[in-house]
């Protein structure tokens, strides 16, 4: 038997073929069910104890040697039917075009990945919303002007388009205890004119973290980690005293002005910092509206818009240009995320 391998590599080693028939008929031959290396495979159990190591070396040398020849030759034969059909499968294919992420969903998709890195996760909720969610378990007064017909979207007496994505945390702590941990990305609508700088529609994150003993550090630490990942290390954040319903103490967030570096420039107005999010301590009685005990469990919680920190990273300055779908604008924003 060993003869009859020594032949076949022999064979295996001369031959040589363009045509992909004859090197299929090879391959038949040798690999095939009744092809001549598949039947000395066969009779390996056959092979006396003390030789079959030698044997069962030389027998896969053999097959592993007709498959690589086997494969070589039909890409060979490949090439050659094609050139002879007058194509060149070495030349360039024709260019395709893939599409790109709206910049929207870019940034959104990296504000979601830059809070997953540290354990929140996302929850979404109802574009459209009742009163109790959007308003009243919030913490706002009846008579809040945020509830007038001006600014928000009625579709009846109980229920409007979202006004911010602030409703998604009381459904959120409704439905789980806590520690909870969780970014809400939504859409929102407000019954405003557009402009360059306002919308009717436009984009928030809502964050919110609750457990016992969450303090105003823990919130002023996880806004800064945000701010050094979205717009670089050198960023410095900025809290100046706000008002919100929901929260208490509140603060509106700036980061220094990534134009100037916080020197003070055209853009940040010469005060080096730029607004990009309000935020604060979960007030106690939007926790107790949502079931929560505030005497053990306090959090706090934060909002931003998307297209607000879009235009600041990308320097865009008209946010009528994300609802314009233009592909010269869409166009440069291909990326990662
Ligand atoms: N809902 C606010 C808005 O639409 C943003 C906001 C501010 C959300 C403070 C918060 C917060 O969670 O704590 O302007």
């Amino acid at each position: 038997m060993l003869v009859k391998v020594e032949e076949l590599s022999k064979e295996v080693a001369g031959f040589n073929s363009s045509v992909a028939e004859e090197v299929e008929q090879f391959r038949i031959r040798l690999l095939g069910k009744k092809g001549e290396i598949t039947a000395l495979l066969k009779e390996f159990r056959n092979v006396p104890v003390e030789q079959k190591k030698e044997f069962g070396q030389k027998i896969n040398i053999l097959k592993n040697a007709a498959l690589e020849k086997i494969e070589a030759l039909k890409i060979k034969a490949e090439e050659t039917s094609a050139a002879n059909h007058g194509l060149d499968l070495s030349m360039p294919a024709s260019p395709f075009e893939l599409g790109g992420r709206h910049p929207l969903s870019v940034v959104r998709n990296e504000i979601i990945s830059i809070f997953n890195r540290i354990g929140f996760a996302v929850s979404e909720g109802p574009e459209i919303e009742d009163d109790w969610h959007n308003f009243t378990a919030l913490n706002f007064p009846e008579e809040h002007p945020a509830r007038d017909m001006q600014d928000t979207f009625f579709i009846d007496p109980e229920t409007a388009l979202r006004t911010h994505t602030s409703s998604v945390q009381v459904r959120v702590m409704e439905n789980s205890t806590p520690p909870i941990r969780t970014i809400s990305p939504g859409r929102l609508f407000r019954n405003e004119a557009i402009s360059a700088r306002a919308h009717c529609i436009f984009h928030q994150v809502e964050g919110l973290y609750i457990d016992k003993d969450v303090s105003f550090s823990d919130l002023k630490q996880t806004l800064l980690y945000f701010a050094k990942e979205m717009f670089g290390e050198k960023t410095k954040i900025r809290l100046r005293p706000s008002y919100f319903p929901f929260t208490e103490p509140s603060a509106e967030v700036d980061v220094s002005c990534q134009l100037c570096n916080g020197k003070g420039c055209n853009v940040c107005k010469h005060t080096g910092f730029l607004e990009i999010m309000g935020c604060g301590m979960v007030d106690p009685n939007v926790l107790e509206n949502a079931g929560i005990d505030s005497k053990v469990y306090s959090g706090f919680a934060f909002g931003m818009g998307i297209e607000r920190i879009t235009m600041l990273k990308y320097q865009v300055n008209d946010l009528r240009h994300f609802f314009e779908n233009d592909l010269r604008f869409l166009k440069q924003f291909k990326t990662a995320y």
